[in-house]
Order: structure tokens, then C-alpha cells, then sequence
């Protein structure tokens, strides 16, 4: 057993790790209560799991919650500020991008920890990065749209990332 202490979503948290396999996706799930962070695959097949750790895209349910000791993790809940939506979000909400929304909070974390690195990325990068999801009812075309129009309302700039 052994005490787990991330900064998550800019708050120092605590817990207990028990022994074994334990996932950064339980961790946040079952540990904090930060549900938003969905499991499908549970095998880095899917990115319905990504969270950003230092900075980094991560499939949570690949990601042993060992390894996140002492590290910066955001979390889909950390993301809006002050009752309003980060633009990523208004992006897939804008472009009809979310039906069962299982899917969605992974391809916005990813695309979070994108353009932090790189604000304006070009559409080869973008696809790149969609390439990594999985969605089973939405469709990808306006998964492409919500993308494009994030890229258009981070409008070059690092404004919208926690650094
Ligand atoms: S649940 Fe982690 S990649 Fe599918
Ligand atoms: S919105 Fe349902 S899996 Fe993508």
C-alpha cells in the first residue's frame, strides 16, 4: 500500500493505493470520484480514457497510478472555468459532435494537451491525434468539424491552457 499524491485539476489530492495493478483510470475514477474520465477498452485501443499528464496526452487505463506520483493530471473536470466552457468544449457542442458522449471526453482532453503544444496545428497533425479515437455513434466527419473549430477559436494562442 502506498499514498498516491497527484495535482489534479490544480488541487494537491491524496489517496491510498492498494496493492497490485492499480490504473491512473481507477484512480481518478474510483479514488477521486472523477467520473468523467470514461474506460471502453480499458486496453489503449479506444483514447475514451485520455487524461493529460505533465502536459501529456495519456491513455489512463494504460497508465499505471503509480506512475502519476507527483504529477500535474487534467482531467475533463478541470477544464471549464468559472461556469464556462473551455472552447474545446464549446467546439464539439457547436459542431453536433456528441451523442452518447462516451467518447468525447478523451477526444477533448487530447486535443486540450495538443494545443497547448501547438496552438495551430495543420490538418495532417490534427487527424493524427483523431486517428487515436474511437467513436461509436457520432461519426467522425463532425468529430472533424468540432476539431477544426476548436483549432479556430484557440485562434493560435496557448489562452485557453492551465500552464
Ligand atoms: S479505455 Fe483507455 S484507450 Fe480505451
Ligand atoms: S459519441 Fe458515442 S461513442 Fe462517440
Amino acid at each position: 500500500m502506498q499514498i498516491l499524491e497527484m495535482v489534479v485539476n490544480g488541487a494537491k489530492r491524496a489517496m491510498i493505493l492498494e496493492e497490485g495493478r492499480v490504473m491512473l483510470s481507477d484512480a481518478l475514477r474510483d479514488g477521486l470520484g472523477l467520473t468523467g474520465t470514461k474506460v471502453g477498452c480499458g486496453a489503449g485501443q479506444c483514447g475514451s480514457c485520455v487524461v493529460v499528464m505533465n502536459g501529456e496526452a495519456v491513455t489512463s487505463c494504460t497508465t499505471l497510478a503509480s506512475k502519476a506520483q507527483g504529477a500535474e493530471i487534467v482531467t475533463i473536470e478541470g477544464l471549464a472555468r468559472g461556469g464556462e466552457l473551455h472552447p474545446i468544449q464549446e467546439a464539439f457542442i457547436e459542431a453536433n459532435a456528441i451523442q452518447c458522449g462516451f467518447c468525447t471526453p478523451g477526444l477533448v482532453m487530447a486535443l486540450y494537451a495538443l494545443f497547448c503544444k501547438n496552438p495551430a496545428p495543420d490538418d495532417v497533425i490534427l487527424k493524427k491525434e483523431l486517428n487515436k479515437h474511437l467513436c461509436r455513434c457520432t461519426g467522425y466527419e463532425v468529430i472533424w468539424d468540432a476539431a477544426v473549430l476548436a483549432r479556430e477559436k484557440m485562434n493560435g494562442t496557448r489562452k485557453a491552457c492551465s500552464e
